[in-house]
């Protein structure tokens, strides 16, 4: 069977399977938590049993969406309960955007003639329009290359105020991720990353670039590539955006990067790996983890609830925290970070399009993945909308339902295999090699304790005893509810950029060895909004371990060590816990 024979069939395994005798109630109840701070953003037990009541006395609502959002905490952040889709902004009242790394922090980003431009719904095109076949960069041939090369050449030629003008088209990155708006009747900035608007938005604005290309060189076939990231000879810069002289160039990339592989371990030091082959099959287990882990929460995957009125609380999903990685390889390793490596300039370089083609082909993979069951049910999501400027210069209204395949939009992926699928026997291997290699090490063990009740900075590695809800969980109870380990209170102080793993492994009666074990996930910041107008809400991060926990056989362990690793940036953590989560299994 080839690989490619993945990207098309989806995978129908346990982890999936539907549990006819679940009741729809809202999360599981959580046990022993090693620390709930008074800052976390998730439901205490109270709390969780009142929302239980309200479910039932309004079950359509209420219950509903505790039960599609699988991750709560959205009642405990907000102390109510309203909710509702997110709204274009009030167009004539765009503001100052602010940027986290640069001096002075405010940035200017509003759109050319918003307020005065009509907006009308947006209209998905035609099944019989011609579907747009995205191709891999690295694979690009000279006369793709030359079509490319030309449509982007005439958007740079545009009069600097034109909406279609490649640096207008670039700002509304900014604007949409810097704060130029607030979200309507709110003081709230609108911010659609870190959340489960990621990828829609993403989607809806690499569309109506690729759009907008096509009509000005006149072919609606046009397709831009995606820089194919997850596989081995797609982890480098693609060729053809290295050329000085090709439009597609940007020079403030990080030039050590010009021909080295991709970590998806970066952080600014450690840059040009020799052991390649390493390094890649490291990357490809870590993405082979990421679909694993979330297959049965989307929330995982693609970010967590946002609701119009709601100040954001950034919670990526590990979709998001991987591509942020790639910014920050592609951009200056320097402070300031400047284009691909900071959100207020990231689209100017064109590299970012390509970025967020792959990006977009990972939620087309794993929306296959799951056999297309949507992946938030809720309206409040489904209902959202961004606005664009589509490809006949007219305001357009795009709601996230409008959006839930490529296919709905007349485009898709050309098939490539998908390595990640089968590097598990190999990574096993890698690891096993290292293991070995440091086995007189492991001798040395070391005692661990909890986390305790106080915030803590993460100035150096954090090792913490964590207690799990249940061990041995069945198959049914697996396929019932994800366990996640959820770090919370994260706080980035005074920096823009900030990155640490989180790793687990068995402990040995409250001892534990010098390795710290497999890697559950990753916090990753990049430069964003200027933290202070966001009023300073911190970041949650889950991780789903079930996999993990087959993995490195600890399902039976009543405890865990996880090990926070700091790699750059000031940050403080709240609390470490492990709790279960119910899982969607309606059917549509
Ligand atoms: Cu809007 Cu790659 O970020």
């Amino acid at each position: 069977m080839s690989l490619s024979h993945f990207y098309t069939t989806p995978i129908s395994s346990s982890i999936t399977s539907n549990n006819p005798l679940r009741s729809t109630s809202t999360k599981t109840t959580s046990s022993p938590s090693v620390h709930l701070s008074n800052r976390t953003h998730y439901i205490s037990c109270e709390q969780n049993k009142q929302t239980n009541k309200e479910s039932n006395a309004n079950h359509n609502v209420i219950d509903r969406r505790n039960v599609l959002l699988g991750l709560g905490g959205l009642y405990g952040a907000t102390g109510s309960a309203i909710g509702a889709p997110f709204t274009p902004p009030d167009l004539t009242k765009c503001h100052k955007a602010t940027d986290d790394d640069v001096n002075p922090k405010e940035v200017d980003c509003c759109p050319p003639d918003y307020g005065k431009a009509k907006m009308v719904d947006f209209t998905p095109p035609s099944v019989n329009d011609p579907l747009r076949v995205r191709k891999a960069a690295h694979k690009y041939n000279p006369d793709d290359i030359a079509k490319f090369e030309a449509a982007i050449a005439k958007m740079k030629a545009l009069p600097a105020d034109h909406p279609w003008n490649y640096y207008q088209q670039a700002t509304i990155h900014c604007t949409y991720c810097n704060g130029a708006f607030d979200q309507l009747n709110t003081k709230n900035l609108l911010q659609i990353h870190e959340s489960w608007f990621f990828l829609p938005w993403h989607r809806y604005y690499v569309y109506f670039w690729e759009k907008i290309l096509g009509k000005l060189i006149g072919d609606d076939t046009f397709a831009i590539p995606f820089w194919n990231w997850d596989t081995p000879k797609g982890m480098y810069m693609p060729p053809m955006y290295l050329n000085e002289k090709s439009p597609l160039f940007d020079d403030t990339r990080d030039k050590r990067h010009y021909t080295s592989v991709i970590d998806y371990k970066y952080t600014y030091k450690n840059s040009n790996p020799t052991d390649i082959d390493a390094v890649v099959t490291t990357n490809l287990a870590e993405l082979d983890s990421i679909f694993k882990e979330t297959l049965q929460l989307p929330a995982l995957f693609m970010g967590k609830a946002l609701r119009a009125g709601e100040k954001p609380t950034p919670a990526p999903g590990r979709c998001e925290s991987l591509h942020n990685v790639a910014h920050m390889w592609a951009g200056p390793p320097d402070k300031p970070h400047w284009n691909m490596g900071n959100f207020h300039t990231a689209a100017r370089d064109t590299l970012f399009f390509a970025h967020h083609g792959n990006v977009d082909r990972m939620w087309d993979i794993y929306s296959k993945f799951r056999g297309q069951k949507v992946e938030f049910r809720d309206p409040d999501w489904l209902d959202s909308s961004f606005i664009f400027y589509d490809e006949n210069e007219q305001l357009v209204k795009c709601k996230v339902r409008n959006c839930l395949t490529p296919e709905s939009l007349r485009y898709s992926y050309n098939p490539e295999p998908l390595a990640w699928t089968t590097i598990r026997r190999k990574y096993k291997k890698l690891r096993n090699e290292a293991k070995k290699r440091s086995e007189g090490d492991s001798l040395k063990l070391t005692p661990v304790s909890g986390f305790g009740s106080q915030p803590r900075p993460l100035t150096e590695p954090i090792r913490v005893l964590v207690q799990r809800p249940k061990t041995s969980r069945s198959k049914d109870e697996k396929a019932d509810a994800v366990e996640i380990l959820v770090i919370d209170g994260i706080n980035v102080v005074g920096g823009s950029t900030a990155r640490f793993d989180v790793y687990v492994t068995k402990s040995l009666e409250g001892l534990v060895g010098p390795d710290n074990g497999e890697l559950a996930g990753s916090f990753v910041q990049i430069p964003k909004a200027h933290q202070k107008s966001s009023a300073g809400k911190d970041s949650s991060l889950e991780l789903g371990i079930s996999t993990l926990l087959e993995e490195i056989e600890a399902d039976s362990e009543k405890e865990l060590v996880v090990s926070l690793i700091p790699r750059n940036g000031d940050v403080i953590v709240s609390g470490v816990r492990i709790e279960l989560f119910k899982v969607d299994d309606d059917e549509i």
